[in-house]
C-alpha cells in the first residue's frame, strides 16, 4: 500500500493503551482481531471493566435511599461519576447531568418532556439528512402528537451540512434544532457551534447528538452554547445502557417530568405528587449505578489521554485507509466532508456490502455494513448502506495496512469474482449439475432447477480448511441458483429483516404435496447461503418442512455463526417464512 500519509507513530505509549484493552488480544476466526466497528461501539479498558466488576464484588446497594454502610459508599461513587461527567463536558452544574440508558433515552425525554409542554402545531423543528434515527423517530413522534413540523438541513455533494438552506429554513417557527455533532455513517463533522448560534439568533434551541463526538474531541457545552447535549456511555469506552443528557439548569428546572416512579419525587399523596430537584426529576427508578460508575472511569480514561495527539493518530488512520481504498479499481468513497471523524464509509462496484463485511469477518477484521441507521442519509445518497470501518484511539498503523491489504486481495483474487449474473446451465466447475425436479408434474419451469442436494453440499463443504475454500465453494453453489428476473423480484416477494434483498417464492404441488422453493439475493455469499437453506426445504412435505431443523444443518456445516440475528442476512426470516408457508398446508 502507497500513499501521501506519514505513517511515523503519533501515540508513542500505543502498547501500553491497547494492553489496557484485553478484547483488543483476542483472535477471531484464527486472525488477529481488528475491530474497525467503533463507531457502533468501542472496546472497553480494564479501569472501566474491573470498576464494573468490583462495584458488584464489594459495593453494591441501591443508592440515595438507605443509612448503611454499601448505600453511602455507592451514592458517594454514583455522585462522584455525574461530577466526573460534568467536568468532561464542563458542564456548569452536576444537575445539569441526568444519567440515561443512552443517547436514544435522552433524546426521547427531552421530546417527550420539553417537547410535548411546549410545541403546537405548526412550531417547526428542525434535523439535518445525516442524522441516526435516533434524532429522528422521537421528533416524528412528537410531531405527530403536537402537529409541529420537521425540516431538514440538507448536504452537499460532499457530505458537508448547507449552512446556508439551513439559514432559510430558520424563522420564528423554528422552536428546535436538533442536529449530531458527528454523522455515524459517513463522519462529516457538524459545525455545531456556528448552528447554534444561528439556532439562537433566531430564538431557537439546540439539542446536540454528541454520540459520535465526545470519544474523539473535546466537549465544552458552555462553549458551544448547547442547550442540550446527549451521549452513550458504550461508544466512549464505558458500559452499555448507561448515557448522558446535559440541559442547561434553568431550562430542565422549567421541564416537568417524563417518567414517574420512585428517586424523582420528593412527597407523593393520593392528593398530588411534589417532585424532586434536578437531576434526580429525570432519573425515575432505580438507575444503572454500575454503568454510571463504569462511565465515570471511561471519562477518567480519556481525560488522561491527550486529545490532539487522540486526534492526530485518528486522523492518520483514516488518512491511510481513504488513501489506500481510494487506489482499489470498483471502490468509491462515501462522504468527503472538510471536516471527519475517523470513519470512512465506501461501496464497492464488484461486491455487496454484506459480502464484503462478511469475508472481512473470516479474516478477523470487523466492519460495520448496512445503513448505520441512517436510512434518510441513504435514501439521498441512492445506496442501500455502505461498508464502513470506524477507528478508535487503540487502533493501529498495522491495523489499518491490514484492512485495506484485505480489501485489495478482495478486489483483486479470482476467489471472489462469481458473479450471480455470469450463472449458465452449463454447471459448476466441481462437475456438479443442478438437480433438476422431475417427479412433480405440474411443476413451474423455474422452480424445476434446484441448487445442489445436501449430499453434494455437504461432501463440498466438508474438509475444506480455508475459510477461502469454504466461501468459494459457498459461492459456487450461490452461483448455481437460478437467478430470478426483475418480474419475480417484486416487494411482494421480499422478506423483511435482511441486510441484502432476498426475495423468496413457492408454489405447492397438489400431485406429490409437496412445497417447492426460490429465492434469491443482491448478496453473493447469501445466495450461497440461501442454496443450503432451500436444499434443506424444498421439495418437501408442509410436515416435513416443520420437523426440519435448520440449526442442526447449519451447525453441521460449520456455518451456524450465520444464523445469528446480529448478522442481519436474514436467512431466520426466510426459514421463518418457509415454515410459516408450510404451516398453511399443514
Ligand atoms: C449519531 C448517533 N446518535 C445516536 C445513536 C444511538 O445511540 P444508542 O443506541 O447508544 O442510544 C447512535 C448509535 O449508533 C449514533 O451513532
Amino acid at each position: 500500500m502507497k500513499g501521501q500519509t506519514d505513517t511515523k507513530p503519533i501515540f508513542p505509549d500505543l502498547d501500553n493503551i491497547r494492553q489496557q484493552f484485553p478484547l483488543l488480544a483476542r483472535s477471531v476466526h484464527g486472525h488477529p482481531l481488528v475491530y474497525l466497528d467503533n463507531a457502533a461501539t468501542t472496546q472497553k479498558p480494564l479501569s472501566v471493566i474491573e470498576s464494573v466488576d468490583r462495584y458488584y464484588r464489594e459495593q453494591n446497594a441501591n443508592v440515595h435511599r438507605a443509612a448503611h454502610f454499601l448505600s453511602a459508599c455507592t451514592t458517594h461513587a454514583f455522585e462522584a461519576a455525574r461530577e466526573t461527567a460534568r467536568h468532561f463536558i464542563n458542564a456548569r452544574f452536576a444537575e445539569e447531568v441526568i444519567w440515561t440508558r443512552g443517547a436514544t433515552e435522552a433524546i426521547n425525554l427531552v421530546a417527550n418532556s420539553w417537547g410535548r409542554s411546549q410545541l403546537k402545531e405548526g412550531d417547526e423543528i428542525v434535523l439535518s439528512r445525516l442524522e441516526h434515527h435516533a434524532n429522528i423517530v422521537p421528533w416524528q413522534l412528537l410531531a405527530e402528537t403536537t402537529g409541529a413540523i420537521i425540516k431538514v438541513i440538507e448536504l452537499d455533494e460532499s457530505g458537508n451540512l448547507d449552512l446556508q438552506q439551513y439559514q432559510r429554513l430558520l424563522s420564528q417557527k423554528t422552536r428546535l434544532v436538533a442536529i449530531t455533532h458527528i454523522s455515524n455513517a459517513i463522519g462529516t463533522i457538524s459545525p455545531v457551534k456556528a448552528i447554534i448560534e444561528l439556532a439562537h439568533n433566531a430564538g431557537a434551541l439546540v439539542l446536540v447528538d454528541g454520540s459520535q463526538a465526545v470519544a474523539h474531541q473535546e466537549v465544552d457545552v458552555q462553549a458551544l452554547d448547547a442547550d442540550f447535549y446527549v451521549f452513550s456511555g458504550h461508544k466512549v469506552y464505558g458500559p452499555t445502557g448507561i448515557g448522558i443528557l446535559y440541559g442547561r439548569r434553568e431550562l430542565m428546572e422549567s421541564m416537568p417530568p417524563w417518567q414517574g416512579g420512585g428517586e424523582m419525587i420528593e412527597r407523593v399523596s393520593f392528593s398530588g405528587t411534589r417532585f424532586n430537584s434536578l437531576p434526580f426529576k429525570f432519573e425515575a427508578g432505580t438507575p444503572n449505578i454500575a454503568g454510571a460508575i463504569g462511565l465515570g472511569k471511561a471519562l477518567e480514561f480519556l481525560a488522561g489521554i491527550d486529545f490532539a495527539a487522540v486526534n492526530a493518530h485518528e486522523s492518520q488512520l483514516r488518512s491511510l485507509v481513504e488513501e489506500g481504498l481510494t487506489q482499489i479499481n470498483g471502490i468509491r468513497l462515501i462522504g468527503l466532508a472538510e471536516q471527519k471523524a475517523p470513519v470512512v464509509s465506501f461501496v464497492s462496484s464488484e461486491h455487496h456490502n454484506q459480502d464484503i463485511g462478511l469475508m472481512l469477518d473470516q479474516q478477523g477484521i470487523a466492519v460495520r455494513t448496512g445503513h448505520h441507521c441512517a436510512m434518510p442519509l441513504m435514501e439521498s445518497l441512492k445506496l442501500n448502506g455502505t461498508v464502513r470501518a470506524s477507528f478508535a484511539l487503540y487502533n493501529t498503523i498495522d491495523e489499518a495496512r491490514a484492512f485495506v491489504d484485505a480489501m485489495e486481495k478482495l478486489h483483486h483474487s479470482p476467489l471472489y469474482n462469481a458473479h450471480p449474473e455470469a450463472n449458465s446451465d452449463k454447471g459448476d466447475e466441481s462437475g456438479n449439475t443442478r438437480a433438476v425436479i422431475t417427479e412433480a408434474t405440474d411443476l413451474p419451469e423455474i422452480f424445476r432447477h434446484q441448487a445442489p442436494g445436501l449430499v453434494t453440499i455437504t461432501a463440498r463443504l466438508n474438509g475444506l480448511s480455508g475459510w477461502q475454500e469454504r466461501y468459494r465453494q459457498i459461492m459456487l453453489m450461490g452461483k448455481e441458483l437460478p437467478v430470478l428476473s426483475g418480474e419475480w423480484k417484486g416487494d411482494d416477494a421480499r422478506l423483511h429483516g435482511c441486510e441484502s434483498s432476498v426475495w423468496l417464492h413457492y408454489h405447492y404441488d397438489d400431485e406429490t404435496m409437496r412445497l417447492y422453493f426460490i429465492a434469491d439475493s443482491d448478496a453473493r455469499v447469501i445466495r450461497g447461503l440461501i442454496a443450503i437453506v432451500l436444499a434443506v426445504f424444498s421439495g418437501k412435505t408442509p410436515e416435513e418442512i416443520e420437523r426440519e431443523d435448520i440449526e442442526d444443518w447449519f451447525r453441521e456445516l460449520d456455518l451456524f455463526n450465520h444464523l445469528s440475528p446480529s448478522r442481519g442476512n436474514g436467512l431466520k426470516a426466510i426459514v421463518r417464512e418457509i415454515q410459516a408457508i408450510a404451516h398453511r398446508y399443514w
